[in-house]
C-alpha cells in the first residue's frame, strides 16, 4: 500500500524548508558557500562550525562525521520519525491536506479532525500539567518528591514533566475556558463525567507527577501520572485513545531518536523513571516500553535507527519472563538483540544510581546475545535428563523459525548444541533447521513472522524511497569521477562545463555515467529542478556524501580497484592549499582549475586503461592496426601530460 505518490511528496518537500527544520537544533550563519552551522548530531561535538546546510539544495552535509541527508532524514535521524510520518508532519507544518486514498475519503476526513481536535486537547491539557509544577513552592510535596528522585530542573524542561492539581475540576475549568469541549476531553481521557444525577466533568489525573507521551512529532498522544510516595495504583496511564496505540509508541524516542542514530545503538527500558534516569546520567540511547510487552511495531521503529538493541530487565521474576516474551519478536525485525539482566531486583534507574553510568556502560558492552541470555536462564537446573533436551529443543524450535539470517541461525545452533551437549547435525535435524535453510538461502529473507496485520506495509513506500537497495552504487568509483559528479551537482556552471568538454565519453563507473547522464536530463528539461536533484538523489545513492565536494581523493584511496593511480600531485596540491579545518574551500578559480585537473584525470585513466588492453591483445594477435591504434592512444596520453605542464 503505497502512502504517498511521488509527487506529493515532491510537493511537501517544496512547502518546507530544511534551513528552518534544522535552525532550531543549530544556529546557522551564512558564508561563502552556504549555511554553516555547528554539527546538531550529538555523537559530533565540534568547535568549529564544519556542518553545511544549502537552502536551494534543501540538503545538509557535515564535513566533520560526513552525515548528509535531505529533509526526511533529518526528521528520521533527529527525531525517530519513520517516512509516512514525516511526510504528515512537514505537510501539516505547510498546510497541505494528506491526500484521500479511499472512497469513502469523507470517513477518513472526520477522523484526521478528530485526532486533531484529541491532540490540541492535549496539548492544552500539557500546558495545564507545566504550569502547574512551576507554581508549586518548593515546599510543596511534589516539588520534594522531584528531589528525592533527583530530576533536575533541564530534565524536567526536556521530558516536559508536569504536576496533576488535587482538585476534581483543575483541568476541566482550564479546558472549558480554552474552548475544549468535554466530549473531546473526555474521548481524550483527560477527564470523565460525573456519575449519575450528577452533571459536569471532573479530573481523571489527579495529585500526580504527570510524564507526557509524545509522539514522534512531538505532540502529547498520552500521560502517565505517578502518585507522590506510595499508593495505588502507582502509575495511572491514559488508556489507547486514537491518538496513542501504546504498542506503537516508544517513551522517550522523540527525545532520543537523535542519540540512538548516532550511537547507533538502543537500550531499551520499561519505566519513565528508568529511561528519564539514564537520560540525566548521560546514557541517552534509550527508549521506554512503558510496562508493556515489547511489540513488532517498536523493533520495526527501532530499526529505521539502528539494529543493535540491548534489552535492560529488571533482576527479577517479570524482568525474566520479559526478556524471554521479547527475544523472538526481536529476532523476527531482523535486529540483533542483546540482553542484560541487572543484580539484586534493580531497575536501571537503581542501579544507575547506585553503580554509576560508568559501570551501566561497562555492562551494556558486555551484554551477551539475548539469545545466550535466555538460553542459559532456561538451563539453569540443567542436567542433561534427555527429556530435558525435548524440552529445550521445543522451545528453541519457535524461536529458530523467526530467524531469517541464516549465519545468526548457524550460529546459535552451534552454540545450542555445544551448551545442551548433543552433535549439531542431530540438533540440526531435531529442530527442522534444514528444511528452513533452504528458504533462507535466496536472498529473499524470511518474512517476520511477528509482524501484525495493519502494520504491514506502511514502510513500503518508504522503502522504495529511502531504504531500499540503493539504485545508485558509488563506493569503489574512481576518485576523481566522484570528484566530478560532486562538482556537477554542485553548481550549474560546472554542469554547463562537463557538457561542453564531453567528459562523460571518458567517464568509467557506471552509476556515476548515469548520474551524470540524468542530470543533464533534468538540467534541460527544468533548471530549477536541478537545484533540488540533489536532494532527492540523497535517497537513491549507497554514500550521499560522495554527492558533496567532500574530498574523496583525501579519504578514498580506491587503487586496487582500479588499477592506475587516481590521484595527481596537482589535484594533492589544490586540495592541500584549500583545506580548512578538514573542509574544502573553493573560490571560483580554484573550482574551476580543480574540475578541468579532474577531466584531465579521468582522460588520463580512461586512456591508460584502453592501453593497458590493447597491449594484452597485442600480445596475442598482434596486427598493423592494432599497433596504429596503440601509437595514436600514446600520442593522446603524452599530449594530455604536456598540457599539464
Ligand atoms: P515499575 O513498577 O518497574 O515502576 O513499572 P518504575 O518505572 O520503576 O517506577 P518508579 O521508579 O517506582 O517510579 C515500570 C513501568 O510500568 C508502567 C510504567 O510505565 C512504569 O514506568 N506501570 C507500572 C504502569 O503503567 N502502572 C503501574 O501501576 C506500574
Ligand atoms: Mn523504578
Amino acid at each position: 500500500m503505497a502512502k504517498y505518490t511521488p509527487e506529493f511528496i515532491e510537493r511537501v518537500a517544496e512547502a518546507n524548508n530544511i534551513v528552518d527544520l534544522i535552525s532550531q537544533q543549530t544556529q546557522l550563519r551564512p558564508t561563502g558557500g552556504g549555511l554553516m552551522g555547528r554539527c546538531p548530531f550529538p555523537d559530533h561535538k565540534e568547535k568549529t562550525p564544519s556542518f553545511s546546510v544549502s537552502e536551494a539544495k534543501q540538503v545538509y552535509h557535515c564535513f566533520g562525521c560526513h552525515k548528509s541527508g535531505n529533509i526526511f532524514s533529518f526528521l528520521r535521524d533527529f527525531q525517530g520519525m519513520s517516512f509516512p510520518e514525516a511526510v504528515e508532519f512537514l505537510a501539516d507544518r505547510a498546510s497541505i491536506s494528506l491526500p484521500q486514498t479511499s472512497a469513502d475519503s469523507h470517513e477518513i476526513d472526520k477522523v484526521a479532525q478528530r485526532k486533531k481536535l484529541l491532540l490540541t486537547a492535549n496539548k492544552w491539557a500539557l500546558h495545564f500539567f507545566r504550569e502547574q509544577l512551576k507554581r508549586q513552592p518548593a515546599e510543596h510535596p511534589v516539588k520534594s518528591y522531584i528531589q528525592k528522585r533527583g530530576l533536575n530542573s533541564e530534565i524536567i524542561e526536556t521530558f516536559q514533566i508536569g504536576y496533576a492539581p488535587p482538585e476534581w475540576d483543575g483541568l476541566v475549568q482550564f479546558l472549558n475556558s480554552k474552548g475544549i469541549s468535554m466530549e473531546i476531553a473526555e474521548e481524550a481521557r483527560l477527564v470523565k463525567a460525573r456519575s449519575q444525577g450528577k452533571t459536569g466533568h471532573f479530573d481523571i489525573f489527579r495529585d500526580r507527577l504527570i510524564f507526557p507521551i509524545l509522539n514522534n512529532q512531538g505532540d502529547p498522544v498520552a500521560f502517565g501520572g505517578r502518585i507522590i510516595e506510595t499508593g495505588e495504583p502507582k502509575y495511572l496511564n491514559s488508556p489507547e485513545t486514537p491518538v496513542f496505540v501504546k504498542g506503537k509508541i516508544l517513551y522517550g524516542l522523540y527525545q532520543t531518536a537523535r542519540y540512538i542514530r548516532a550511537e547507533d545503538n538502543v537500550l531499551i527500558v520499561e519505566g519513565y523513571m528508568d529511561l528519564i534516569s539514564l537520560y540525566q546520567m548521560g546514557i541517552r540511547n534509550v527508549v521506554a516500553t512503558m510496562g508493556t510487552a515489547l511489540t513488532a511495531d517498536h523493533g520495526r521503529f527501532l530499526k529505521r535507527l539502528t539494529k543493535n538493541v540491548v534489552v535492560l530487565f529488571d533482576g527479577d521474576a517479570a524482568g525474566q519472563e520479559a526478556a524471554e516474551r521479547s527475544l523472538p519478536l526481536l529476532l523476527g525485525c531482523e535486529i540483533f538483540p542483546k540482553g542484560l539482566l541487572l543484580p539484586d531486583n534493580q531497575d536501571p534507574d537503581d542501579f544507575v544510581k547506585a553503580s554509576g553510568a560508568e559501570e551501566l556502560t561497562r555492562r551494556v558492552k558486555q551484554a551477551p546475545d539475548l539469545f545466550s541470555l535466555n538460553l542459559s536462564q532456561w538451563m539453569k537446573a540443567y542436567r542433561g535428563e534427555a527429556s530435558e533436551k525435548i524440552q529445550l529443543i521445543d522451545r528453541l524450535k519457535t524461536l529458530f523459525r523467526v530467524i531469517s539470517d541464516r549465519r545468526l541461525q548457524d550460529l546459535y545452533l552451534q552454540e545450542s548444541a555445544q551448551k545442551l551437549g548433543v552433535a549439531l547435525p542431530w540438533l540440526r535435524q531435531a529442530l527442522g533447521t534444514e528444511n528452513m535453510a533452504k528458504n533462507t538461502q535466496s536472498h529473499q529473507p524470511n518474512k517476520p513472522l511477528f509482524v501484525s496485520e495493519s502494520s504491514r506495509g506502511e514502510d513500503d513506500l518508504a522503502k522504495k524511497v529511502n531504504l531500499a537497495e540503493p539504485e545508485y552504487r558509488l563506493k569503489g568509483a574512481p576518485a576523481a569521477e566522484l570528484l566530478l559528479l560532486s562538482l556537477v551537482l554542485k553548481s550549474r556552471a560546472n554542469l554547463h562545463l562537463i557538457e561542453s568538454e564531453n567528459a562523460l565519453d571518458y567517464v568509467t563507473h557506471e552509476s556515476v555515467k548515469k548520474l551524470l547522464v540524468k542530470s543533464l536530463d533534468v538540467y534541460r528539461q527544468n533548471p530549477e529542478k536541478f537545484d533540488r536533484l540533489i536532494s532527492q538523489l540523497m535517497t537513491s545513492v549507497d554514500e550521499p556524501r560522495f554527492l558533496f565536494h567532500d574530498d574523496p581523493l583525501l579519504r578514498e584511496n580506491n587503487k586496487e580497484h582500479h588499477g592506475g593511480e587516481t590521484r595527481s600531485e596537482l589535484m594533492n596540491e589544490v586540495l592541500e592549499e584549500n583545506k580548512n579545518e578538514g573542509r574544502l574551500i573553493f573560490d571560483e578559480e580554484t573550482e574551476q582549475k580543480l574540475l578541468k585537473d579532474t577531466f584531465r584525470r579521468i582522460r588520463e585513466n580512461s586512456l591508460r586503461d584502453q592501453l593497458k588492453k590493447l597491449a594484452l591483445e597485442l600480445k596475442m594477435n598482434p596486427t598493423p592496426e592494432k599497433m596504429q591504434l596503440m601509437m595514436s592512444l600514446q600520442k593522446d596520453l603524452s599530449s594530455l601530460n604536456r598540457k599539464e605542464i
